[in-house]
């Protein structure tokens, strides 16, 4: 009989890289259909499927026994998940106990004013998408949204204390005459803003071609007003950060197709049928839940995230262009996880 040990190993992918960092998909539902991300008809996973709340923690706190320091909860839209705030109370305790540094939330705002409760679960950063701060434009893009209702949901998230930090994907002839403003919106209210590139994830209704713009035009229409200055600090994540020395505030950007940020990569993702995905741009997957249901006791399931780890590929190579309409990866950004 093998003696298990204890602690048990930190998680280390073939290239060195350690893995310190699990973005969970607690649903791949969600109340917008951006037009980048959805077909207007989309077919969910089947609700028999998901892996139960306490399912989700179990997998958490697997991952953070072997190292995890930070874990972002995201969809789909993540607070459309009925008890959600359990899953985030419950997590917590690692907080408490100093084992996670970090519990945050990607979310599209439209529920956050019901759900700024967050920070009395420890979270205290939370990633907001918005993508246009014109109302009909937000409807268009988004296709059911209401852009007040996330206004208000950032409000409240600020009142209660949550540091927010917008996403915006850079859409070609969309919010391309609104970079600036954005910007200054944000930075206004003490938020910074990251701008992330389209990425052929699943399939759409138009063609991601037409959509896309690569970041390079954003920084060129950002220099125009503002002066833009390196920052040094790195964050670990795939995003390259710019200060604006007009508002002191940072400017992200995110460029998978322009610039690969494989090298540093340090996370995993789990979908909410518990199919862990060692890259954003790779089919390849591990079933978690199989081995999660088996028993009990979670050596399977370690065992299980052991051998996937063991496999993380070296990264991605996304293309868009016109040779081929298919996108890269067939599974949506809300399956995997924004
Ligand atoms: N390409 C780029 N960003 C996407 N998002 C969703 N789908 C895509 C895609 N195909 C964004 C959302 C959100 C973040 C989690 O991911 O707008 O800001
Ligand atoms: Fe929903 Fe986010 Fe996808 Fe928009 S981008 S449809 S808000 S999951």
């Amino acid at each position: 009989m093998s003696v298990a040990a204890f602690p048990p190993p930190r998680l280390v992918d073939p290239f060195g890289r350690p893995i310190t960092y699990l973005r969970v998909s607690v649903t791949d539902r969600c109340d917008f259909r951006c037009v980048y991300c959805m077909s207007e008809d989309m077919h969910f996973l089947p609700k028999k499927d998901l892996l139960s709340l306490e399912e989700l923690d179990r997998v958490c706190s697997a991952f953070v026994a072997r190292g995890t320091r930070k874990i972002r909860i995201t969809g789909g839209e993540p607070l459309v998940r009925r008890d959600i705030m359990k899953l985030f109370r419950s997590l917590s305790r690692h907080l408490a106990s100093g084992a996670l540094n970090e519990l945050t939330l990607t979310t599209n705002g439209s529920q956050l004013a019901l759900r700024a409760g967050a920070a009395d679960c420890g979270v205290r950063r939370v990633n907001v998408s918005l993508d246009t701060l014109d109302p009909a434009k937000f409807r268009q893009v988004t296709r059911w949204g209401d852009l007040s209702k996330v206004l208000a949901g950032v409000d409240a998230a600020q009142a209660a204390g949550l540091k927010i930090k917008i996403n915006a994907v850079a859409l070609a002839g969309f919010n391309d005459d609104e970079f600036e403003r954005l910007v200054e919106w944000a930075h206004g209210r003490a938020a910074d803003i990251t701008f992330i590139e389209v990425m052929p994830l699943g399939e759409i209704d138009g063609q991601r071609v037409d959509q896309y713009l690569p970041l390079s035009a954003v920084k060129t229409q950002l220099a125009r007003r503002f002066t833009l200055e390196d920052v040094d600090e790195t964050t670990g994540g795939p995003a390259r950060y710019m200060r604006v020395a007009q508002s002191g505030g940072r400017v992200g950007f995110i460029t998978p197709l322009t610039h690969n940020f494989c090298e540093s990569c340090n996370r995993v993702r789990l979908t909410c049928t518990g199919t862990l995905f060692m890259c954003l741009g790779r089919e390849d997957a591990a079933d978690l839940r199989a081995p999660l249901r088996a028993t009990c006791d979670d050596t399977a399931l370690h065992a299980a995230i052991e051998a996937a780890v063991a496999r993380k590929p070296k990264g991605h190579d996304f293309v868009i262009d016109r040779s081929t309409s298919l996108p890269a990866v067939a599974r949506h950004m809300s399956v995997t996880g924004g």
